[in-house]
C-alpha cells in the first residue's frame, strides 16, 4: 500500500468526529498531492460542473466540508467569486486560507446546528463529505435551512452509502415534506480512477423550495 493510501485508511477508520478532525488536521499538509497525484480526485471538477449548469456566477456559494479548498479553486476557474468555506478541520482551512479564492472560512460541524442566517446562501455544494463516518445524512436539515428558497443544494454521494447510509431516507423525506425538488443525478463516476478505481460517486442537485 502507498503512503497515501495509507494515509486514507488512517483518517477513513477515526472511531469519532474529535479523532476525525485532529487526523484530518496532520493530514492537511499532504492532502492535495495524497488525492490529486495518487488517486486522481475527480470530485470537484464534476461537481462544479453539475452546479454550473443552474448557479449564476454572481451567488453567494458555500462550500460545505471544503478541507483544502479544491472546491473553491475549480468555483473560481468557472468564475464564482462568493465562495464562503466551512470545515471542522482548522489544519484543513488553514490549507484553504493559502488558495485565496474564499472571503470568509468558518470552523463548523456538519450534522450540528450551523452558525449561519435562514436562507443565507444561493447555493451549497459538498464533495466527498456526506459519508459513514463524516458528515450523517442529517446534516443535510441545516444545508435546506441556511439555502435560500429556488437555490441550489449540490453534492456527491457514494451509491451504496445512499441506499445504505441513512440517505435515502433524508433525501426522500425532505422532497415529501415539500422542502425541495430533485434537478438531476448525474450517472455513477469513477470518482478517484488511479488510486481506488472501484469507488464511484453520483452528484445530486436539489433546488430549495
Ligand atoms: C475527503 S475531504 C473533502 C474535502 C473537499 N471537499 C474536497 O473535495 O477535496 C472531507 C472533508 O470533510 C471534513 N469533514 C468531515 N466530517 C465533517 C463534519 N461532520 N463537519 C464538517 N466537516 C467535516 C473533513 O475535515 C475534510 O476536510
Amino acid at each position: 500500500m502507498s503512503d497515501a493510501e495509507n494515509r486514507v485508511q488512517w483518517v477513513y477508520s477515526s472511531p469519532d468526529n474529535e479523532e476525525l478532525r485532529r487526523r484530518y488536521d496532520v493530514w492537511a499538509r499532504e492532502y492535495d498531492g495524497d488525492l490529486e497525484r495518487d488517486f486522481g480526485w475527480q470530485g470537484p471538477s464534476l461537481a462544479v460542473d453539475y452546479l454550473a449548469r443552474h448557479v449564476a456566477s454572481t451567488a453567494a456559494i458555500l462550500d460545505a466540508g471544503a478541507g483544502t479548498g479544491l472546491v473553491g479553486v475549480e468555483l473560481q476557474k468557472r468564475g464564482y467569486e462568493n465562495l464562503v468555506g466551512m470545515d471542522m478541520s482548522e489544519g484543513m482551512l488553514d490549507e484553504a486560507r493559502k488558495k485565496r479564492v474564499y472571503r470568509q472560512l468558518d470552523q463548523m460541524i456538519l450534522g450540528e446546528p450551523l452558525a449561519y442566517r435562514d436562507g443565507e446562501f444561493d447555493a451549497v455544494i459538498s464533495v466527498g463529505v456526506l459519508t459513514l463516518g463524516h458528515a450523517p445524512a442529517s446534516s443535510l436539515d441545516e444545508l435546506v435551512r441556511i439555502t435560500r428558497a429556488g437555490g441550489y443544494i449540490v453534492f456527491s454521494l457514494r451509491p451504496d452509502i445512499y441506499m445504505e447510509g441513512g440517505f435515502i431516507q433524508k433525501q426522500t423525506s425532505l422532497e415529501d415534506s415539500g422542502a425541495w425538488k430533485l434537478v438531476e443525478v448525474s450517472p455513477k463516476v469513477k470518482i478517484l480512477p488511479k488510486g481506488e478505481p472501484e469507488v464511484e460517486h453520483q452528484v445530486w442537485v436539489y433546488e430549495v423550495i
